[in-house]
């Protein structure tokens, strides 16, 4: 049995405690939260797990992994400190804020043989799994290009732009579908209502075989949006997370034909004509599960089991060097950089405005 305790029970908290409290392997034996109501909800909703105002009571033999679900400007702090009382962790997105302190993190875990994991809650959706066997299996032949929109309407950050809060999902799920890091980003990100913090971000990313793929992320729309579209060769196909058929395919694409083998290159418009070609829409059947209970397994079961959790500390790094990058270029205001080179470290003080 897995002893866990929990950093954070705030919005999200709740959530990671339910699941883990249903693992079968494991148990939350320990809350720690600074807000009085909310250790009264815990103490209401599940008498037998200790609460605490001071999360360094995680940090004693009782407790063998901690999973920490507090604002994205403590993840680094609270993750070493865990780390280095030899606990496994499970962090909420984004896994830190800069490149170093992620390195750092994942060099910890390795160093003491512990497990490190990122809440890319994402990766473990059963439509993305099914996204990702499309590609893989080519039915959508070369993708040339994917869009993903998160939009809602609030909860809006005080702490953190949008592009930290909302956009790892979508480069998580990006990077876990193509297998590949981007070679660069370029990014703007627009603030409406509290200076310095963007509200609303647009972000191209450019990937190995020249596929294309735009993320907008807002928390200042009128509509509750998660969707990704994959543009292919061959096929196109919506994932919708809230619509009932969350994977839509299109049997829709455009094709160069030669008029005539015998003319050569398509050196001239007369010489091909583009077929379009638009079919059916199918649906494949998803088994849907809850995906942060697939998550909790994952991390429960890599203690257990000794196995790399799928969203493990390497994961977690990459996503954050392509936010570290996309911020160093939003604040070039969308100049393109090299995700490779890495990007220089910000140079914001302070947490509201560096993000
Ligand atoms: N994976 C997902 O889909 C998903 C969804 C929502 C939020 N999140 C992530 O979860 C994390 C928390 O987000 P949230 O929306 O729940 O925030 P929140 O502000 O609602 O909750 C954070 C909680 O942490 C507590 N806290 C802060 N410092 C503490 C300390 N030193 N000791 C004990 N408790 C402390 C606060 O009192 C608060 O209740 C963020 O990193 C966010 O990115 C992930």
């Amino acid at each position: 049995m897995v002893n866990i305790g929990l950093i954070g029970c705030g919005y999200w908290g709740p959530n990671l405690l339910r699941n883990f409290m249903d693992c079968q392997d494991a148990t939350v034996s320990m809350v720690a939260e600074l807000d009085p109501e909310r250790i009264e909800y815990i103490q209401q909703k599940y008498p037998g797990i200790k609460t605490t105002r001071d999360y360094h009571d995680l940090f004693g033999d009782a407790v063998d992994a901690v999973v920490i679900a507090t604002q994205p400007a403590t993840h680094f702090a609270f993750a070493k400190e865990a780390l280095e009382h030899d606990k496994h962790v499970l962090v909420e997105k984004p896994l830190a804020k800069s490149i170093l302190e992620a390195e750092e993190l994942v060099r910890i875990a390795r160093q003491r043989d512990l497990k490190l994991m990122v809440g890319h809650t994402f990766e473990y959706n059963e439509a993305v799994r099914e996204l990702k066997r499309q590609i893989q299996q080519g039915t959508v032949g070369k993708p040339y290009y994917l869009y993903s929109q998160r939009l809602n309407f609030g909860i809006v950050r005080k702490d953190v732009n949008a592009l930290w809060n909302l956009a790892p999902h979508d480069v998580s799920i990006l990077i876990h579908l193509l297998e590949t890091m981007p070679e660069a980003v370029s990014c703007r990100g627009y603030d409406f209502i509290q200076p310095g913090i963007d509200d609303v971000i647009f972000m191209v990313l450019h990937f190995p075989n020249n596929i294309i793929a735009h993320v907008q992320v807002s928390w200042l729309d009128p509509s509750k949006v998660r969707k990704m579209t994959v543009v292919g060769s061959d096929k196109m196909i919506i994932y919708n997370d809230m619509d009932d058929h969350k994977i839509q395919i299109y049997d829709k694409g455009i094709k160069v034909q030669n008029m005539d083998e015998s003319l050569g290159p398509y050196d001239d418009f007369g010489k091909y004509q583009l077929i379009k070609q638009a079919g059916d829409v199918s649906f494949p059947k998803i088994d849907f599960k809850e995906p942060l209970k697939a998550e909790c397994d994952d991390f429960v079961n890599s203690i257990v089991n000794d196995t790399q959790p799928l969203a493990n500390g390497e994961n977690g790094l990459r996503v954050v060097r392509v936010l570290q990058t996309a911020q160093a270029s939003m604040n070039l205001n969308g100049v393109t950089l090299d995700v490779r080179k890495g990007s220089p470290e910000p140079k914001r003080p302070t947490m509201a405005t560096q993000f």
